[in-house]
């Protein structure tokens, strides 16, 4: 009896320490008008078995809520900050100690520094390119000083353009040519200092960008109609393929056994045709199958290492990339889950939401019946309105993209109200908008009613409007207007 019993905890604890290792983590991001408390984010990672997770900025309040909580932290570095932390090892003992050392102090179990975010993206016309390693060395010499660098790993997490296969096979990966020679000095530096490489990898994008990318290739469980087939290995999802290319690209420049950690994957649901639910909930059940299952890629076996993008959608990232952006979470703004999702064993299928969430009232600003659709007030207020709001939501194949012009207004102005936590002001537009307290959803359009965040340092007032409007502004509504012009 004693020996079958201990026999099952044995087993059950074989079973956990599996769970563990190949445990997944959750990249959490904070660019949202209306966060949750931290302390509500920190109970849903719990709650759905993530082990770790991914920051992009040592934000006080977050770093504090995951103290003691048993998680484990990679930390990241914005780019604004690599010039200073490369011109002085200085500046970079400064943001050790006052963003690594004194939350390990409080109980953070902080693994990994992450330097800079994607700084090589060719959208950054180079501006990076000069100080993400003399960072990276900066920063490492700091955790060696401060004590740390057994404990704490540098990174530096890129997107997955720093490689490239003329061919598409992935054994003809190497690292893209005009940033070789600094790939390979990161590489090295990386290997010596026993730190992971760290990649973003978004088959996503890869469809988003090109409208002919077979879509079955995106997925985990498809039987594509034309697999990549590179010697003996036959690739049916493009996540292996890119994978491998830089394993090869890794093993070409002599660090083939260099750790790869997938910083960023995931899929957003709404603000293009391609992302919605059913796609977002394939592939990351997809991919939660692929982890759990322990396999590796045909070029790397054994666990992967991941965290997902993302937990919680963020209604204020910059929408350059696409009006997806907004959408990556696979809770929406509020905790509340998108979709079916097994992240690990403890949670069994069913994502576990926030709780305890508190909202606004249940009121909407909407157009008012009685004014015009052609009235020239509508034009600016809709550019305005969807400049400082949301209205990612509106495009060709989005969750509201079936509204009828009104619905359109009424979506931009609900939104902009909303964000400004329905301060009164807010929802105005010289007379042509009306608060009302009939809900204009419906099952696939949300008309979202905001988290109540009075207290919270981040949240945005309507006296702290500006920022990053003008530019945005016709970039999400170009289609809207031209439709209303
Ligand atoms: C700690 O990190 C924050 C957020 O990136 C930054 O603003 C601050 O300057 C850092 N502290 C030091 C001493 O560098
Ligand atoms: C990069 O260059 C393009 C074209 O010159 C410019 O439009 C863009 O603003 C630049 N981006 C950055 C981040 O400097
Ligand atoms: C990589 O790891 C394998 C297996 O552990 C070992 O045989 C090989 O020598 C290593 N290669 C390098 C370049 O370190
Ligand atoms: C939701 O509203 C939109 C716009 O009025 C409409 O096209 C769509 O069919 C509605 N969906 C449901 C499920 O009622
Ligand atoms: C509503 O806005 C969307 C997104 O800009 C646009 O595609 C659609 O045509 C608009 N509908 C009407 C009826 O104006």
């Amino acid at each position: 009896m004693m020996g079958w019993s201990s026999g099952v905890l044995k087993v059950v604890s074989w079973l956990c320490l599996v769970g563990f290792v190949s445990g997944i983590g959750a990249n959490w991001g904070t660019q949202a008008s209306n966060p949750l408390p931290p302390g509500t984010v920190v109970q849903m990672l719990r709650n759905n078995g993530f082990q770790k997770v991914k920051l992009f900025d040592p934000e006080d309040d977050v770093m504090s809520a995951l103290s003691n909580s048993g998680i484990q932290v990679m930390v990241g570095i914005p780019n604004e900050m690599l010039a200073s932390l490369a011109s002085g090892t200085k500046a970079a003992e400064d943001w050790v100690s006052n963003n690594v050392s004194s939350y390990i102090k409080e109980g953070v179990d902080i693994r990994y520094v992450a330097v800079g975010n994607e700084p090589f993206l060719q959208t950054y016309n180079g501006s990076y390119l000069q100080t993400t390693l003399p960072a990276l060395q900066n920063i490492q010499g700091a955790l060696i000083k401060a004590g740390l660098s057994n404990q704490v790993k540098v990174t530096v997490p890129l997107n997955a353009d720093v490689y490239e296969s003329s061919s598409g096979k992935p054994s003809d990966g190497d690292f893209r040519t005009d940033i070789h020679d600094l790939m390979v000095s990161i590489v090295q530096f990386l290997s010596d200092s026993a730190a992971p490489f760290t990649v973003n990898i978004y088959p996503f994008i890869s469809l988003y960008d090109d409208p002919n990318f077979p879509i079955d290739y995106a997925f985990f469980n498809g039987t594509p109609a034309s697999p990549v087939v590179d010697g003996s290995i036959t690739y049916t999802n493009v996540f292996d393929a890119n994978h491998d290319t830089l394993i090869w690209a890794l093993k070409k420049n002599g660090f083939g056994n260099l750790t790869v950690i997938v910083g960023e994957i995931g899929w957003p649901t709404d603000g293009d045709m391609n992302a919605n639910i059913q796609y977002a909930q394939q592939f990351n059940q997809g991919f939660m199958q692929r982890i759990s299952s322990g396999q590796g890629t045909p070029m790397r076996s054994g666990a992967i290492d991941a965290y997902l993008f993302s937990l919680i959608d963020e209604d204020q990232k910059s929408i350059q990339p696409g009006n997806f952006e907004r959408h990556w979470g696979i809770f929406y703004y509020d905790g509340q889950p998108k979709y079916q999702l097994t992240v690990s064993t403890s949670n069994s299928g069913t994502l576990v939401g926030a709780k305890n969430v508190k909202y606004l009232d249940q009121q909407w600003c909407v157009f008012k019946p009685s004014v015009n659709l052609d009235d020239s007030r509508v034009a600016p207020a809709v550019s305005y309105a969807c400049g400082r709001g949301d209205c990612t939501s509106l495009g060709y194949k989005t969750s509201c993209g079936d509204l009828d012009a009104r619905g359109n207004i009424s979506y931009a102005f609900n939104s902009y109200y909303q964000m400004n936590d329905q301060d009164d002001r807010a929802c105005d537009f010289q007379g042509i908008a009306t608060i009302t307290n009939s809900n204009p959803s419906n099952s696939t359009c949300r008309f979202e009613i905001m988290i109540d965040d009075a207290g919270s340092a981040t949240s945005w007032r309507l006296a702290a409007v500006g920022g990053q409007g003008a530019g945005l502004v016709f970039y999400a509504l170009l289609p809207f207007l031209l439709v209303l012009l």
